[in-house]
């Protein structure tokens, strides 16, 4: 399997709710007007506590520093697993799923904090700058490892990066078991031509600029039987939307569209306080068991939490997985 370094430098930031109208020209911008920014990665979440930002460097510079807008201080960087057609794997698995074993948990071992960003297309495993524990990990796995530099892919090794670090020891540390919730929307995880992007653009300003208007009852979008959760990404060309079955009925039926077997995700969303930038093992700990039983997942951090989704029918089964691993934490 081979492992790409892609070459984005990415911000995560979030804004406040009250402070997107500060932010409805650059996002308008980043969104719709992919030939007035040199911006390659964008990604735009909304949750109930905020937005989240994920960007790079190029699209980072079209946001004004404002009291609404939080930046996590860290550059990220993205990798991306890409399997060369090698059959061996018999899974039918999809998302993060396919990668928890070989990627996900050598990392948390390492204790490299990630943040995860699953599309339509691909999932991104962000890490931090230091490229060093996270190279050398994965070579052990058996990845090539590829760098992008200026449009290629050139190999990396190890010892090509500084590495003064020690190899941790695989101490005993008891991963904290965070509280879950779990909303009763359906999601669903669509792409659409870039091309076709205009034809939605008045649903899609509606959806994220004025979605708590869409509601009669405003205090509705609080009550967390259901969720406020809308993922807009445009990432090397590419879109990707997940959005609950509710915000789907607005948009045109014939523009997005799924995969052919056309499922619907249910929701964990993973945190009870904001998770924050430096734990490690969050993403390990749900993705984990999800691929013991072969469960698809897609998984979304967001600023302050994190958000797997697993296939509707299997909702029952991992709610019962998720109580088990409270009552005996995992090793
Ligand atoms: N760093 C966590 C991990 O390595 C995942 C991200 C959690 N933080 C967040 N703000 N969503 O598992």
């Amino acid at each position: 399997m081979d492992l790409h370094i892609l070459d984005h430098r990415l911000r995560v930031t979030s804004i406040a709710k009250n402070g997107l109208v500060n932010f409805t020209h650059p996002l308008i911008k980043l969104i719709f007007l992919r030939n007035r920014t040199r911006c390659k990665f964008f990604s735009l979440t909304e949750t109930p506590e905020n937005y989240t930002v994920v960007l790079d460097e190029e699209g980072f510079k079209e946001l004004q520093p404002s009291e609404h807008l939080q930046v996590e201080s860290s550059i990220w960087l993205p990798l991306n697993v890409v399997s060369n057609g090698n059959a061996s794997s018999s899974s039918q698995a999809v998302g993060v799923t396919k990668i928890a074993k070989s990627v996900i948990a050598p990392l948390a071992q390492q204790h490299v904090s990630v943040f995860m960003l699953s599309t339509y297309q691909t999932d991104f495993i962000l890490v931090k700058k230091d490229l060093s524990v996270v190279i050398s990990t994965l070579e052990e796995e058996e990845f090539n490892i590829y760098k992008e530099v200026g449009g290629e892919f050139v190999p990396v090794h190890c010892q090509d990066v500084s590495n003064d670090f020690q190899k941790n020891g695989k101490e005993a540390t008891q991963p904290t078991v965070h509280p879950v919730l779990i909303p009763k929307n359906q999601f669903c995880v669509m792409s659409l031509d870039p091309d076709t992007l205009p034809s939605i653009a008045t649903t899609l300003i509606d959806v994220l600029f004025y979605s708590s208007s869409l509601k009669e009852d405003p205090s509705s979008s609080q009550d967390l039987d259901c969720i406020k959760f809308f993922s807009f990404s445009l990432i090397d060309g590419y879109i990707s939307l997940v959005m609950d079955t509710e915000a789907q009925r607005l948009f045109p039926a014939d523009l997005l569209f799924t995969s052919s077997s056309g499922e619907l995700w249910r929701m964990v969303r993973i945190g009870g306080q904001p998770l924050g930038f430096d734990e490690c093992g969050i993403v390990a700990q749900i993705s984990h068991p999800l691929a013991d039983s072969d469960i698809s997942a897609y998984y979304i951090s967001t600023f302050s939490f994190d958000h797997a989704l697993v296939p509707e029918e299997d909702i029952v089964s991992v709610t019962d997985m998720l109580q088990h691993q409270r009552k005996e934490p995992a090793t």
